[in-house]
This record gives structure tokens, C-alpha cells and sequence, in this order.
């Protein structure tokens, strides 16, 4: 009896060591990278949390206190090529389930003047080409072995509709360096997807919807969804990829759009 009950022990055991995965998310210290550090921790993942801060976030300090052993914080800004090389290198031996390519800037829903016609601060675009669609491709770059050494072989950059052509019709007025710098990274994700598919690398670019999140601060509109709503989404989205859906656009319900 005392036998079989250890047995039982150490099968249970062995399936949890087997069965624990890895997010890395970029961005992680607030929004909807907070949220996701948040779901992974909560269905068991380990979670590597990275963030752009000097010292550690109070949001991921709570989080890793929160989960115990599953929040891995480490400083990553997504521009710094430097640092994402250093860890990747780190990790090396770590395999990575699913990439979340979360970081980015929208810029200030209340002042949205340095984007708007006729009054563009060109000095804003280069910051928004560098985080939103350069780190995408970089983190990519950067940590895509770590993704193919492991069971789930899955990429995903939170990009926008804001980012596609079709989207609200033929026009959409405003917002150009956000827009621009989204359908960059709509488009490098799809030529990541053709580079990684021999490997059977899923990559796919997410539409969260309009998340309500901290910064956002008093701002509301009719449309905006609690973050829990959208990451839960996009977690089941994440799951139910296969690599025929490489190089496709999804929203967090789980529709495709055209790019
Ligand atoms: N909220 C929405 O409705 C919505 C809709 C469509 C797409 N998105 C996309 O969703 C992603 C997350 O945005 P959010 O709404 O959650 O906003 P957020 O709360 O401002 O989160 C953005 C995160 O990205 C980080 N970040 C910015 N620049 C970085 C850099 N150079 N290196 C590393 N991290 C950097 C921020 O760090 P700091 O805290 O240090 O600034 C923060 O953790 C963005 O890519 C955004 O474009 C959001």
C-alpha cells in the first residue's frame, strides 16, 4: 500500500516536471503583459517576466510573491540588442513553449497631437518603428531556438487592427506612427512564419481588442474590455494554434482578419 501511494506520488510527480511550460513576455510589468504573466502563473507555467525598468517592478515583485517559483523576473528592453542577445544567452538550455511579443507604446490617448496630421513630431516615429516593430523582430530572432527546442513551438506579437489595411474601410484618420509601426510588425511576423515553418514554429500576430489597462488612466470609450477578458481570449487562441495558422492575424475571440 505504502508502495503503491509512493508510486502514485512520484507519477504525479514526474507528469507536473513533464507538463510544466514557459512563457517569456515581453513588456510584463503593467497592461496586458501584467495580465498575461498573471493567467500563465495561474495554469501552472513558469513565466519568464521581462520588463524595461532599472530595478525590479513592484507589479512583477507582487506577482513572484503571489506565485512562488514560477515568476522568473529579468531586465529586457525590447531596443537594447545588447541585452536581448545577453538573455537569450542566459537561457540557453531553457526551452521556451510560447513567445509573447507584447512590448510597445501607443502613445497618449489624451494628447494625440505628435501623431496627428498636420501636426506629426517626426522625432516620435523612429521610437515607435524601434519598440513596436523592431523588438518584435529582434526578440524573435533572438529567442526562436529557445521556441523550437520546445513542445509548443509558438510565437505570438500582440499587434493591433490598427495595423491592418481593411480595417474600419478604406480610410482611418490619425494615429500614423502606431499604425505604420503595427503593420510592420504584421508584416515581419509573416515573414518570420515562412522562415520557421520548416521547423514547425507557429508564429501568428494577436489583436487584443481595446483593452482597458493602468495608463489608459480615466480614459474610457464604448468598446474598451477589462484585460482579464482579452488575455483569457488570447491564452485559448495560443492553445488552439497549429501551424496551419502560421503567419495569420487573430483576435482575441478567435476570429481571423486579413492582414
Ligand atoms: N490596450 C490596448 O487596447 C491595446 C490594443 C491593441 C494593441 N495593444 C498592444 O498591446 C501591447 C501592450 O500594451 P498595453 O495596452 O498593455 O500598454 P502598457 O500598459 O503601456 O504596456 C506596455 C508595456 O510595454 C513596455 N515597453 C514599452 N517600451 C518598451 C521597451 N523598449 N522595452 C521593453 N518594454 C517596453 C512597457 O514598459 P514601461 O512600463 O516601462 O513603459 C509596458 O510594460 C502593446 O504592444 C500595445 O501596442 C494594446
Amino acid at each position: 500500500m505504502r508502495l503503491t501511494l509512493l508510486a502514485a506520488a512520484l507519477a504525479t510527480f514526474v507528469i507536473a516536471s513533464v507538463e510544466a511550460k514557459t512563457v517569456l513576455i515581453t513588456g510584463s510589468n503593467s497592461g496586458i503583459g501584467l495580465e498575461f504573466a498573471k493567467q500563465y502563473a495561474a495554469k501552472g507555467w513558469d513565466v519568464i517576466a521581462t520588463h524595461r525598468r532599472t530595478a525590479e517592478p513592484e507589479s512583477l515583485i507582487n506577482l513572484r510573491s503571489e506565485f512562488p517559483g514560477l515568476i522568473h523576473i529579468e531586465t529586457m528592453d525590447v531596443t537594447n540588442h545588447q541585452q536581448i542577445d545577453g538573455l537569450a544567452s542566459k537561457l540557453e538550455g531553457t526551452t521556451i513553449d510560447v513567445l509573447v511579443s507584447n512590448a510597445g507604446i501607443t502613445g497618449d490617448f489624451r494628447n494625440p497631437v505628435p501623431q496627428s496630421f498636420g501636426t506629426l513630431d517626426y522625432n516620435q516615429w523612429e521610437s515607435f518603428m524601434r519598440i513596436n516593430a523592431l523588438g518584435g523582430l529582434k526578440i524573435a530572432e533572438a529567442f526562436a531556438g529557445h521556441v523550437k527546442a520546445s513542445e509548443d513551438k509558438t510565437i505570438v506579437a500582440i499587434s493591433s487592427l490598427a495595423g491592418t489595411f481593411g480595417f474600419r474601410g478604406p480610410t482611418m484618420p490619425g494615429g500614423y506612427w502606431y499604425k505604420a509601426s503595427k503593420a510592420t510588425l504584421n508584416m515581419y511576423i509573416k515573414i518570420i512564419a515562412g522562415d520557421l515553418e520548416k521547423d514547425g514554429v507557429i508564429v501568428a500576430s494577436l489583436s487584443p481588442g481595446q483593452v482597458k489597462v493602468e495608463k489608459m488612466g480615466d480614459v474610457n470609450f464604448p468598446g474598451l474590455i477589462e484585460p482579464q477578458q482579452s488575455i483569457g481570449g488570447m491564452i485559448a487562441v495560443i492553445e488552439g494554434l497549429s501551424i496551419e495558422d502560421t503567419g495569420k492575424l487573430f483576435s482575441y475571440d478567435g476570429t481571423q482578419h486579413p492582414f
